[in-house]
């Protein structure tokens, strides 16, 4: 029996999750996504091409190899059409090799509509969401009124009518304004458009692929700090980011989970509002912005920048069970004299080493372990035998603080800038 690989964010996501799937995907037979929908972007770069998916597993660019999107995803047909027509004038034509779960939930215009208005409604302490609709869809699954892809078909206008009915209702109590006709045209085509994929009961086919031996490599969207239940709450995204959310959003058995793949910047990033305890506001906050071009893909909002957190990420590694740690952008601290690591928190007048459950209510400063800089461009190196010796000592505390290896480290956006270690 293969085992089911996972990669998932440590932090509060944009960790450059699409480049290392992208890199693995040669190793593996199947790719899927099991949460979240297109909230996410997952950069790719290769051959000088920039790809950004948001629905789609990024294992698509690799040969004739099969893409699932699972249950536990939340799909626009409107954003979805748009994803694959432009991969397909790119010359990736996914219609035999991309399946869609029978089970999972549809994206209406309406929860896009009302996403934007609970933000509103929130004022000051709105979230800050991707405004794609995915509160309001989670919400409409877990409370049994969504709309699933196996819909499509016989009765789907009439659920369809009913479902926008009672969110029409919704946006009026909050007085906000509707006006979804364009956005519901572009829908339905997505919709008609969606019917030349093949709609499966996706938890067989993976299940079955287990017991044929195929290797399977699952894809995270958003990060362990954005997780419904262990993320920052409420600043955190509706769906389960972590490892678990891999068995509940494809169907398969924690017993056949194997290699949990932790990804992390070398820093820390986060778009979108909520507590971010070793955020910088002063010109290395700026300067890592500008060297890591830290500006989201989907939304084109600035994100916010800091230095690694290994509170928050020996957090991550323990609810995710991660056996290897992949550690990204090493290259956009190449600049700096000196390089910080959190490695606890000042709360309440006391230092702690723990996440705390009051990391929204609380004033928390971060203790910080000093390191002094590499200084090299080390952007094009090739193998871990050239790194600077500041950089391997960085990693050597990032290991012993996590008690898991670095596995791989990346070292600019690019495909090939990807070091085995
Ligand atoms: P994801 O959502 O986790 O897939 O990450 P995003 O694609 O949203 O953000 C990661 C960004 O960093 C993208 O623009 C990538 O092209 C870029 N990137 C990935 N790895 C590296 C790296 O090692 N160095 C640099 N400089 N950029 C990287
Ligand atoms: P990838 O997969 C970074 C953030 C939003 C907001 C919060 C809730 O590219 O790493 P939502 O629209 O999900 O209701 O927004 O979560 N967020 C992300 N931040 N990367 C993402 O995805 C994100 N998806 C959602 O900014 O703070
Ligand atoms: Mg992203």
């Amino acid at each position: 029996m293969a085992k089911v690989d996972v990669l998932l964010g440590l932090q509060w996501g944009d960790e450059g999750k699409g480049k290392v799937i992208d890199v693995l995907t040669p190793h593996y037979d199947i790719v899927t996504r099991f949460q979240g929908g297109p909230n996410a972007g997952h950069t790719l770069e290769f051959d000088g091409q920039k790809y950004v998916l948001r629905s789609i597993p990024s294992g698509i660019f690799n040969g004739d190899n099969i893409n699932i999107i699972g249950n536990g995803v939340v799909l626009n047909p409107a954003l979805f059409k748009a994803e694959a027509e432009s991969l397909a004038s790119a010359g990736y034509d996914l219609t035999k090799r991309l399946f869609i779960s029978k089970k999972a939930h549809l994206i209406m215009p309406t929860h896009c509509v009302l996403d934007a208005a609970y933000e509103a409604a929130k004022g000051a302490s709105k979230v800050g969401t991707t405004g794609k609709g995915i509160g309001p869809a989670y919400t409409d699954k877990v409370s049994r009124n969504g709309l699933r892809v196996g819909d499509i078909g016989d009765n789907f206008m009439e659920k369809y009518e009913k479902a926008k009915e009672r969110h029409e209702k919704m946006i009026l109590d909050l007085g906000f304004p509707c006006d979804i006709e364009e956005a519901e045209k572009q829908w339905f085509e997505g919709v008609e458009f969606m019917k030349k994929f093949r709609f499966v009961d996706s938890e067989h086919l993976v299940n079955q692929y287990i017991a044929e031996g195929k290797n399977i490599l699952c894809e995270g969207a958003q990060g362990t700090m954005l997780d419904v239940d262990f993320g920052s709450y409420p600043f955190v995204t509706s769906s389960n980011t972590i490892c678990a959310g891999a068995c509940s959003g494809l169907g398969i058995s924690p017993r056949s989970i194997g290699d949990v793949y932790g990804i992390f910047k070398a820093y820390c990033t986060r778009v979108g509002a909520g507590p971010f305890p070793t955020e910088l506001f002063d010109e290395t906050g700026n300067e890592m912005c500008e060297r890591g071009h830290e500006f989201g893909s989907v939304t084109g909002r600035r994100r916010r920048c800091g230095w690694i957190d290994l509170v928050a990420l020996k957090y991550a590694v323990m609810i995710n069970g991660v056996t290897r740690l992949i550690m990204m952008k090493s290259d956009v601290l190449d600049s700096f004299d000196t390089v910080k690591a959190c490695v606890a928190y000042e709360m309440d007048g006391r230092e702690i080493d723990y996440f705390p459950f009051e990391v929204c209510d609380k004033k928390i400063t971060p203790v910080y372990k000093e390191f002094k800089g590499w200084k090299r461009d080390m952007s094009k190196m090739t193998s871990a035998d050239e790194f600077p010796e500041e950089f391997t000592a960085y990693i050597q505390f990032i290991e012993q603080q996590l008690g898991v290896p670095v596995w791989l480290v990346s070292l600019g956006p690019d495909r090939e800038q990807t070091i085995f270690m």
